[in-house]
């Protein structure tokens, strides 16, 4: 949910400034891009060169960046910049100065500017965040759309025991991603994608395989995730990273395909299938490298498992989408796999064309539902168009 988002992380005069070194860490292994704004008073608690090293960008604490040439911090931009902003540890003094709408700080100009999601977490001294005036400052904020992170009961820096303590950073990250979360259209919904070759192994050096990079498996992926789904992603070998909040589980066969398939898609909701399995295998795998020989020779080959057929006929309300990709007759093709497997619909990848297909991080599709209605894509990016197929599962759903 975080993946290529822009966080703002503000950090306020808390002893608990320094847990925001450990949610940058997260932020930024969840694929966020952060930068990270201090009050004067943090700089007391956690160095600038800390925060500054762990975002990978300067730190911003002033609206004045070079007195002598004019130039200043845009504070403006910055919140259209970011798309999230998380206030963590936030003090009973800032807190207070968002509630009244004050802006003497970058902190707070900042945040008076923003128009994306603003999460704050607060983080004080027992009495201070049980006192009157924070709990209705707290509401007042919640009430104009801020989303507070409660903060959690334990041992405070005080020594006192009780309410106030900053939440863990992993359940401030947690309770961001839930909250982007709902709302989602595929929330709660169980989507299987599968990606990428398979490799049929000769000998145990050679395989026989073929080109497809995973890039439109993995897109699907991650955008079933951005609406929403708990996605399990089943990919053959590729060089494709997914984020871990995507369930990956790593195959190298048709037949580990087809057993992973089968065991993993009875618990879902709908499954996309995407992998280009291999139709056929070495009928015998030779235990020792196969030595040069002088003339030709030949492989026998054998017939892999079809888990796409098998998944058609034993699927019990299961949303079943293909990919076609043929060079010849494609769309009747397509149709025909449709028919055969007893699919909802087929996605049919025009493989013909300029920078569609394997290997490309473009491509251009037809969607075909069961009513043989075709629905034609431009060239876009695998990402777009992995978004295209999943606003058609939802139709489905
Ligand atoms: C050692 C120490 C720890 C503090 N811890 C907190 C705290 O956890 N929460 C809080 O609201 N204020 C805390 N304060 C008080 C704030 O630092 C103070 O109110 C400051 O003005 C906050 O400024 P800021 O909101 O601009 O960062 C602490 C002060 C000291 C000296």
């Amino acid at each position: 949910m975080l993946n290529g988002k822009n966080v703002l992380l503000c950090v306020t005069g808390s002893i608990a400034a320094y847990k925001s070194s450990f949610i940058i860490r997260l932020l930024i292994t969840s694929g966020a891009s952060v930068k990270v704004i201090m009050t004067e008073s943090a700089k007391g608690f956690i160095t600038p060169l800390t925060l500054g090293t762990l975002s990978k960008n300067p730190v911003l604490t002033d609206f004045i960046k070079d007195e002598d040439a004019g130039i200043w911090n845009n504070h403006v931009d910055l919140g259209i910049w970011a798309d999230l902003m998380l206030i963590a540890p936030a003090t009973a003094n800032t807190i207070a100065k968002m509630a009244k709408g004050e802006a003497d700080s970058f902190l707070l100009a900042t945040y008076l500017s923003a128009k994306c999601p603003v999460f704050v977490a607060p983080a004080m001294d027992r009495d201070m965040y049980l006192h009157g005036s924070t709990k209705d400052n707290l509401d007042l904020l919640s009430k104009r759309g801020d989303k507070i992170i409660e903060s959690q009961f334990g041992e405070l820096a005080s020594g006192l025991i009780g309410e106030g303590r900053l939440s863990e950073p992993e359940e401030i990250i947690d309770s961001i991603v839930n909250e982007l979360r709902s709302g989602k259209p595929l929330l709660g919904k169980r989507i299987m994608v599968t990606a990428g070759p398979t490799f049929e192994p000769i000998d145990p050096v050679r395989f026989i395989g073929n080109r497809s990079s995973g890039k439109m498996g993995f897109a699907l992926a991650e955008a079933a995730y951005q609406a929403g789904a708990e996605v399990t992603l089943i990919t053959g070998p590729t060089n494709q990273q997914a984020g871990d909040y995507i369930r990956r589980i790593d195959v190298e066969t048709a037949e580990d395909m087809y057993q992973s398939c089968i065991t993993q898609f009875q618990d879902m909701q709908a499954v996309i299938m995407s992998a280009a399995i291999a139709d056929y295998r070495p009928a015998n795998v030779s235990d020792q490298k196969i030595k040069k020989s002088e003339g030709p020779s030949s492989i026998e080959l054998a017939r892999t498992k079809d888990v796409l057929h098998y998944m058609g006929e034993n699927k019990m309300g299961q949303i079943l989408v293909g990919f076609a990709m043929e060079t010849e007759n494609g769309i009747e093709h397509a149709k025909n796999k449709l028919k055969k497997k007893n699919l909802d619909f087929i996605v049919y990848n025009s493989i013909n064309e300029e920078g569609a297909g394997f290997q490309h991080d473009t491509n251009r599709v037809t969607i075909i539902g069961k009513d043989n209605k075709m629905t034609n894509f431009e060239l876009k990016s695998k990402k777009e168009v992995a978004e295209d197929i999943i606003n058609e599962i939802l139709n489905y759903l």
